[in-house]
């Protein structure tokens, strides 16, 4: 048995300590968000954050993450404080600005150019367009939608200030 804590939930799993972390999150807890892409940490698309690090989960072993906060793409999204069951959800500004910017085409990459955009902005707030492509160069994306990527992240960022975008 692993137990982790999976978007504010504590989950008791059973599963090999080698499993890698996606296919638990995936396959035993029905978190489809997180995608495959190449199985070998070259692609970002399975990207998921382990103790608010931005993390390849393809390749990390669940047996590394027992006791450890797991942040995925359907956990981003908040109820609002004192909100009910069948309140809303509140985008997170990253996703806000991803939707302001129609970044997604096909849209099997943008979960993990979402979740390092997260850490990215968590580790610096204001990121010029070399800071985003070096952060970013690691996500790949077939359809080629970085333009509108480097523009959402600048957008995420003022969000986050609270200024306009
Ligand atoms: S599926 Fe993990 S990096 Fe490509
Ligand atoms: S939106 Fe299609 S791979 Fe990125």
């Amino acid at each position: 048995m692993v137990k982790l804590d999976v978007n504010g939930r504590p989950e008791e799993v059973a599963a090999e300590e080698d499993m890698p972390l996606l296919w638990v999150l995936r396959d035993k807890l029905g978190l489809t968000g997180t995608k495959y892409g190449c199985g070998i940490a070259q692609c970002g698309a399975c990207t998921v954050h382990v103790d608010g690090q931005a993390r390849r989960s393809c390749v990390l072993p669940v047996g590394d993450v027992h006791g450890k906060k797991v942040l995925t793409i359907e956990g981003l999204a908040q109820k609002p404080e004192g909100g009910t069951v069948s309140s809303p959800v509140r985008l997170h500004a990253v996703q806000q600005a991803w939707l302001d910017e129609n970044v997604p085409q096909c849209g099997y990459c943008q979960a993990g150019q979402i979740m390092s955009t997260v850490a990215l902005l968590a580790a610096n707030p204001a990121p010029t367009d070399d800071d985003i492509d070096a952060a970013l160069s690691a996500n790949l994306c077939r359809c080629g939608t970085y333009p509108r990527i480097r523009r959402a992240v600048h957008r995420a960022a003022a969000a986050l200030k609270g200024e306009a975008p």
